[in-house]
């Protein structure tokens, strides 16, 4: 029977958001969270920084922790990664990319958002999406790290300014006020979304990827034999974060952990 573990892997704490649809379809997997925060943010890095960052990571961990499957928890890595990852090894890679096919679907004004960092919304991966499954939509592009730096600060239990998230926001609904779909197409996004609904109530859908991964899984999983009536109750989930050094300070973990057991690994 093969290790029913899987890898997730992200900038930050922002694949926790597709973690949790991943343990709530497969709670018979085990999971290895690792938030590269030695290198947040990758919004703001270049294409080759993330490859090349990628990269490393999925050939350390990979090789330590044997995963049966790995994904890429970040729509800013996947856009530009995925296909290297791919190359690089024999395990099977899930990328979470913008959710922009659904979202053209349930939109009723035809008109779209997508919210997103810099680097994802500048990729040529994200505007092949918008030509291939949106070219009838309107859609409307905006890119904030602040936002990023918002979710990681909420998830550490410290206060959200409500204004700034508007304010932050503000941009992509000027744009087309007609807007009824927002493609949250970083994983960050979806913890702040009862922040967004709350600032933003005229959108009706806010959509993104995490349960669509989660099925994702399930479905490798399936294919490796694992399946919930096989497998013994899994190790507890670990969550690893990078560090350039071993000083990293565990107080400023702890409001992240919830049943994660926790882990500093010097990359
Ligand atoms: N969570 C990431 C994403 O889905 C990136 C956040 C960042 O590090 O800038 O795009």
């Amino acid at each position: 029977m093969p290790t029913a573990s899987v890898l997730v892997l992200d900038s930050g704490i922002g694949g926790l958001s597709v973690t949790r649809e991943i343990r709530a379809l497969c709670p018979y997997l085990h999971i290895d969270y690792l938030a590269d925060l030695g290198a947040f943010p990758y919004g703001t890095k270049s294409g080759e920084e993330i490859i090349s960052r990628m990269t490393t990571l999925v050939d350390r961990l990979g090789k330590s922790l044997s995963p049966s499957i790995i994904v890429v928890a970040c729509n800013t890595a996947s856009t530009v990664a995925l296909d290297t990852i791919r190359l690089q090894t024999h395990i099977p890679v899930v990328g979470v990319v913008p959710a922009i096919k659904p979202a053209a679907a349930m939109s009723q004004t035809g008109v779209i958002g997508v919210l997103a960092t810099e680097g994802t919304i500048n990729r040529r991966y994200t505007h092949h999406l918008i030509q291939e499954f949106a070219h009838s939509r309107t859609v409307v592009l905006h890119g904030s790290s602040r936002l990023v730096q918002l979710a990681e600060q909420k998830l550490r239990n410290i206060p959200l300014p409500l204004d700034e998230i508007r304010q932050e926001l503000m941009p992509l609904l000027k744009k087309a006020p007609d807007m009824d779909t927002v493609v949250l197409a970083c994983t960050h996004f979806p913890l702040l979304k009862e922040e967004f609904t709350e600032a933003f109530p005229q959108i009706k859908f806010w959509v993104d990827s995490g349960l669509a991964i989660a099925r994702r899984v399930e479905y490798l999983a399936l294919m490796q034999g694992i399946k919930p009536e096989s497998e013994e109750k899994p190790q507890p989930n670990r969550l690893y974060i990078t560090s350039p050094t071993n000083q990293y300070h565990q107080s400023s973990l702890e409001p992240l952990l919830g049943d994660y057991d926790a882990e500093v690994i010097i990359v």
